[in-house]
């Protein structure tokens, strides 16, 4: 029996693996611990989208080699992207790893872990048309027991022309819908107030006579104090359909992530997106008609091959125009095997990505700043997550557009709602008081 310590990094997929991981793993037999002294086998669960990413593994695995010379009996293993990307050449790379498992063949961790316990290294980095771990409950990780993650797809095939996710992780399929409403519905049973549908595109999903607008209108129907959120839709697939479920269910957040990438539709063509501008502005518009109190966030890239200055004005002049709630703003990344490394060549320089990306953040944190001094004086609903970094006094939750917002803390108990109003602000956080 192994005792077994998981670090995640990158994007929510993954931290909804990390806790499969760990169902199949106490399944069989071993002890998961949260403590990284008690372990004899550290997991990393990696991202590979973007080099800094991978860097930052990388670093870590060479930290923990001080460690493993402290306690000999220490194995490392690498999950997740990085170790589907890497395989094998990961544990020539890195000396001290003993073991890479690629995202679809974690059912086989323990015959891997067993194997490296009789000496030596494994991998598994088979990827699968139809695995999505359905039937496996998993181990909530790290939860506040209020909010948790449900991943309803795997995979993605829009080959977007920049990434590597779908060589990462495989084609799409959806998962029974069925064994996604249990799991649902017994985590509301449990006292999670809160559940995030994930998937690469959810919108993609899709099962005989259920698509994702069924989907979440089922979740959706399991109780009116079950919220529900979704990421991340893919701008050609977000259907008014799907906004009319949303608008009929007060339960589901007012919220939509719509990754845009880019302003310009060049770049738009380029990056193999199949929208223009022009069709994202009419999404956005449909978003505001159906749901006028909606939040939408984005994911932006900046200095994507060839990119000029008129390009990269275009996004700053969407943004003006959407005005996002919050964006994850990146420089571009070239990924090897992908499209744009193939064909596209990296030529903006590494500054000058990182001057326009210093311009979308400053527009953004103005824009998000004007977006929360609307919010004061309002009051929202607030699901009670906990205590505030800042004070103990002080507690923290979100509104349903997936704000923060933090008061004093009176009588109120993480787990429940409490109607809060806003009286301050910063660009990241609503101040408010109990109603
Ligand atoms: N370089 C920079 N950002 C990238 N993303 C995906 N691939 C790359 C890359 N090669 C960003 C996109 C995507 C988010 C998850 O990561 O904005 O929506
Ligand atoms: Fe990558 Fe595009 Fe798929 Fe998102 S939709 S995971 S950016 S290929």
């Amino acid at each position: 029996m192994e005792k077994v310590y998981i670090e995640t990094y990158g994007c929510q997929m993954n931290f909804a693996d990390s806790e499969v991981v760990g169902a199949i793993l106490s399944t069989a037999g071993h002890k998961m611990v949260t403590d990284l002294d008690d372990a004899t086998f550290i997991l990393i669960n990696t991202c590979a989208i973007r080099d800094n990413a991978e860097q930052r593994v990388r670093h870590r695995v060479r930290e923990l080699r001080a460690t493993q010379s402290r306690r000999h009996n220490l194995r490392i293993g690498i999950l997740g992207c990085m170790a589907e990307r890497l395989q094998q050449r990961l544990m020539t790379e890195e000396d001290n790893l003993s073991l890479v498992c690629g995202p679809d063949a974690y059912r086989s961790l323990p015959q891997l872990i067993e194997q490296v316990r009789k000496g030596g290294q494994a991998s598994e980095v088979e990827l699968s048309t139809t695995e999505t771990y359905a039937d496996i409950e998993p181990v909530r990780l790290g939860s506040n027991g209020i909010s948790a993650y449900i991943s309803i797809m795997r995979g993605c095939q829009n080959y977007c022309s920049y990434c590597v996710v779908p060589y990462t992780r495989g084609r799409e399929r959806s998962r029974d819908p069925q064994t996604i409403v249990d799991e649902a519905r017994s985590l509301f049973e449990q006292g999670y107030r809160e559940v995030t549908l994930l998937g690469q595109n959810v919108n993609s999903y899709s099962w005989p006579e259920v698509g994702f607008p069924e989907l979440m209108d089922m979740v959706a129907a399991i109780d009116p104090l079950l919220r529900v959120r979704f990421a991340t839709s893919h701008p050609k697939d977000l259907s008014d359909r799907l906004l009319e479920v949303m608008a009929s269910r007060p339960n589901i957040c007012r919220c939509i992530h719509l990754p845009v990438q880019s302003g310009s539709n060049r770049m738009l063509k380029l990056m193999n997106r199949k929208y223009t501008v022009e069709w994202y502005l009419d999404r956005v518009d449909s978003i505001r008609r159906h749901l006028p109190d909606c939040s939408i966030t984005t994911d932006v890239i900046a200095g994507f091959s060839s990119e000029t200055l008129d390009d990269h004005k275009a996004t700053l002049d969407l943004f003006q125009q959407v005005r996002y709630d919050y964006a994850f703003m990146f420089k571009y990344s070239e990924r090897e095997g992908t499209y744009a490394s193939r064909h596209l060549p990296d030529d903006i320089p590494d500054d000058e990505k990182t001057r326009r990306l210093n311009e979308i953040i400053a527009l953004q944190g103005q824009i998000a700043l004007e977006n929360n001094r609307l919010d004061v004086g309002h009051e929202y609903e607030v699901l009670v997550e906990g205590e505030s970094h800042r004070s103990r006094e002080q507690l923290f939750g979100r509104n349903s557009q997936n704000k923060v917002i933090v008061f004093d803390r009176s009588d109120a108990q993480p787990g429940t709602y409490r109607k809060v109003k806003v009286n301050n602000c910063t660009a990241a956080t609503l101040l408010g008081e109990l109603v």
